[in-house]
C-alpha cells in the first residue's frame, strides 16, 4: 500500500471500521473511500457494482457485517445469514472484477467449532459442530473466508481472511439487546451505579472463558497483515490471554465503581465454554498487542461516559 493508494473501508462507522480509519490516517494513508449505509446498502448488488466500477479502489478492508450477541443471533437467524452472505459476496466479487489489488476479510473466533481444543488453531476450522447460538452468522462467515480462498485459487485474487477474537473499544455497541458481553456489562454496571441498584445480574454461570482485544490493536494488526500476509489460510488475531466472565465482571465492576453485588443467572445461555485463539502464526510476523485489558476497559468506559450508549 502506498500513501496515496485508494483504500475502501466498508463499514467505516462500525467498531472495527472506525478503528481502521483512525489507524490508516495515523499511518499516513489519507486517500480513503468511505460510504455509510444510507449512501450504499452493501446487500444491494447493483449498488456495490456501481461503486467499484466507478471508484476502482486498490485496497479493500471489508469490515461491514451484521454483528450481534447471542440474543440477536438467536432472534434474527435469517437476517444474520442473508445480510452477511449478501454483503461479503457483493464486495468480494466486485473487488475481484474491478481490479482491487488486495482485500482483507474479517472472520471471527466464534466460527470455530464449539468444542474444538484450546487454544484454537487455524486448522481447527470446520472440524466439528458449531456453537448453535451463532451458527447462522458462523455459516455466513465461513462462506466468506472460503470465497476468499476460492477466488485466490481460481482467479489469483489476493484476498486474505482474519479471525479476530472478541473486540471492544470506543464506538462499541452498548445496546442491552444486541451487544457483546463486555460493552453490555459496562453499561449494566454503569446504570446500576447511577440508580444505586443493589445488584447486577450477569447472564449465564460466569464460568465461560473469553479473550478480549482492543479494537485499536486489531486495526494495527489489520494494517500489518494487509501489507505482509499473503496466505489463503485465515490467520488468528488475539492477545493470547483469557479470563472467566466472572473475572471480567469483577474488573468492570471495579472500573465503573459499582459497590453492589453481582449475581449470575444460569438460566441464560453461556455460549462456548472457552474461546482462546492460538496466535503463534501472527506472533511469528512480529506483532503483539499494545493495550492491556484493564486500561482498554478504562478508556472505553471514559468514551462511553462522554458519548453515552
Ligand atoms: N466486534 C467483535 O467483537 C468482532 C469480533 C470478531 C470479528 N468481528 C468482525 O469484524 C467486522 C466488523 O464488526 P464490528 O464489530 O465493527 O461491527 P459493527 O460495529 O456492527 O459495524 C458493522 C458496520 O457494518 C455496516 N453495515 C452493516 N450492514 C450493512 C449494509 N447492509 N450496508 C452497508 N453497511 C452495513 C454497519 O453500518 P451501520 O452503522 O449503518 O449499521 C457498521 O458500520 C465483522 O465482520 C465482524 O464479524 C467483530
Amino acid at each position: 500500500m502506498k500513501p496515496d493508494s485508494l483504500i475502501y473501508v466498508a463499514g467505516h462507522r462500525g467498531l472495527v471500521g472506525s478503528a481502521l480509519v483512525r489507524r490508516l490516517r495515523a499511518g499516513g494513508f489519507g486517500n480513503l473511500l468511505l460510504r455509510d449505509r444510507q449512501e450504499l446498502d452493501l446487500t444491494r448488488q447493483a449498488a456495490v457494482e456501481d461503486l467499484f466500477a466507478g471508484a476502482r479502489p486498490e485496497y479493500v478492508f471489508l469490515a461491514a457485517a451484521k454483528v450481534g450477541g447471542i440474543l440477536a443471533n438467536d432472534t434474527h437467524p435469517g437476517e444474520f445469514l442473508r445480510d452477511n452472505l449478501a454483503i461479503q459476496t457483493n464486495v468480494i466479487d466486485a473487488a475481484r472484477r474491478h481490479g482491487t489489488a488486495k482485500l482483507l476479510f474479517l472472520g471471527s473466533s466464534c466460527i470455530y467449532p464449539k468444542l474444538a481444543p484450546q487454544p484454537l488453531r487455524e486448522d481447527y476450522l470446520l472440524t466439528g459442530a458449531l456453537e448453535p447460538t451463532n451458527e447462522w452468522y458462523a455459516i455466513a462467515k465461513i462462506a466468506g473466508l472460503k470465497m476468499c480462498q476460492a477466488y485466490r485459487r481460481q482467479y489469483g485474487f489476493n484476498a486474505i481472511s482474519l479471525m479476530p477474537t472478541n473486540l471492544y473499544g470506543p464506538g462499541d455497541n452498548f445496546s442491552l439487546e444486541n451487544s457483546h458481553v463486555l460493552p453490555a456489562l459496562l453499561r449494566k454496571f454503569h446504570e446500576a451505579k447511577e440508580t444505586s441498584a443493589p445488584e447486577v445480574v450477569v447472564w449465564g454461570t460466569g464460568t465461560p472463558r473469553r479473550e478480549f482485544l482492543h479494537v485499536d490493536d486489531l486495526a494495527d494488526a489489520c494494517l500489518l497483515l494487509m501489507q505482509r500476509y499473503q496466505d489463503e489460510v485465515p490467520i488468528n488475531v488475539g492477545c493470547g490471554r483469557d479470563q472467566t466472565i466472572a473475572e471480567l465482571a469483577e474488573t468492570i465492576r471495579g472500573i465503573v465503581g459499582f459497590t453492589g453485588s453481582v449475581r449470575f443467572d444460569p438460566s441464560r445461555p453461556d455460549g462456548t465454554p472457552r474461546k482462546l485463539l492460538d496466535t503463534t502464526r501472527l506472533s511469528a510476523l512480529g506483532w503483539a498487542p499494545g493495550i492491556r485489558l484493564e486500561s482498554g476497559i478504562r478508556s472505553t468506559y471514559a468514551w462511553f461516559l462522554q458519548h453515552g450508549p
